[in-house]
């Protein structure tokens, strides 16, 4: 198959007060808004490439409305739609601000993705947002820790290697690695990638009925010490970590887990591996040989498991995952002697 994606290049989160979002973002995260069109709000990373890369969508409940890829050429943007429609997914083509003619399908497990090739190149080149440096769209944030650009997203699916192989097999994402408890041989994680990082796409096990659900979404910072240094400035402004700071046996990345005023979970991301490799091996870990944490100590807290929008609507508080799949997760090295 032809290379058809080059990278995530923007996600539309839904939360029902856009404002108090926009304001975090603005504020804990350092992103700038770029557009309101109606009524969403575009906003970028300081180093993001093109005009935006998250949009504010108002909603009854936090969740995903679509996550974008760019493909690799307007030809690749064509053959992807007929890719996708051979596979049963209706293929709604719409013109996009500063992304041109796209196209959006709801795949397998009820998420909408965005595929798109024209995207208007970001650069500010006077006034106070124009960095001194050629390759930098804009000046560097002077939020602290604020990140460069957008990442991942790690989306909720109740089978986490169909929906890796029907990505595979329909758009050409590479799928890199899966966790599969220890206990029993299912599948809980996956990441899968359209370029050389680890993942730009990931999928969590979602034990409950309800399709289309978003675990959370990452951006990118260039340093550990900028990591650190973003945990540190959050907890003096009083926005709790959920998770983390720690690394990641997947991926190998440093990770911090935060929530925004949805309660919708943010990640930020830096370091990791770079793998190039065509014709890779999805390889296999468990939750006790450190895929989610490396260093295999830190157990992580129930409400990671919790993915968007609630399982059972906007007043449920219980999350559909069973109880043993939770306890595995949540308690991985009581299971030692592996590794
Ligand atoms: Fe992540």
């Amino acid at each position: 198959m032809i290379t058809l994606l080059s990278h995530l290049s923007y996600v539309a989160i839904t939360t029902p007060d856009v404002e108090a979002s926009v304001r975090f973002y603005e504020e804990q995260v350092g992103l700038t808004v770029v557009d309101r069109i109606g009524d969403r709000v575009y906003l970028r990373c300081w180093g993001d490439y093109y005009r935006y890369s998250l949009v504010i969508v108002p909603g009854e409940e936090p969740g995903l409305e679509t996550a974008a890829w760019r493909t690799s050429s307007a030809e690749a943007l064509e053959e992807a739609a007929k890719r996708v429609a051979a596979a049963g997914a209706e293929v709604e083509w719409f013109d996009g601000p500063a992304i041109g003619r796209a196209f959006s399908f709801v795949g397998p497990w009820g998420h909408r993705l965005t595929l798109h090739w024209d995207a208007e190149h970001y650069r500010e080149t006077s006034g106070d947002a124009a960095s001194i440096y050629p390759d930098r769209p804009s000046r560097r944030s002077t939020v602290a820790g604020a990140p460069r650009q957008l990442d991942h997203v790690t989306i909720a699916a109740s089978d986490v290697d169909a929906f890796t192989q029907w990505y595979r097999d329909v758009l050409g994402y590479r799928i890199m690695a899966r966790t599969v408890l220890d206990e029993a041989p299912i599948s809980v994680f996956s990441v899968l990638t359209t370029n050389e990082k680890s993942h730009d796409l990931g999928v969590v096990l979602d034990g409950s009925t309800r399709a289309g659900r978003v675990n959370h979404f990452a951006f990118w910072v260039d340093t550990r010490e900028e990591l650190l240094i973003a945990a540190d400035t959050l907890m003096e402004n009083g926005v709790p970590i959920e998770y983390g700071p720690s690394i990641h046996g997947i991926g190998e990345q440093n990770f911090l887990y935060y929530r925004e005023p949805s309660t919708l979970r943010i990640e930020l991301n830096t370091g990791g591996y770079r793998n190039y490799v065509p014709d890779w091996e999805p390889r296999t870990w468990t939750p006790s040989l450190g895929s989610n944490n490396l260093y295999r100590n830190g157990a992580m807290p129930m409400s990671m498991t919790e993915s968007f929008p609630s399982a059972d609507g906007p007043s449920a508080t219980e999350e559909g995952v069973p109880d043993d799949i939770k306890d595995a997760l949540l308690n991985p090295y009581a299971v030692q002697g592996r590794g």
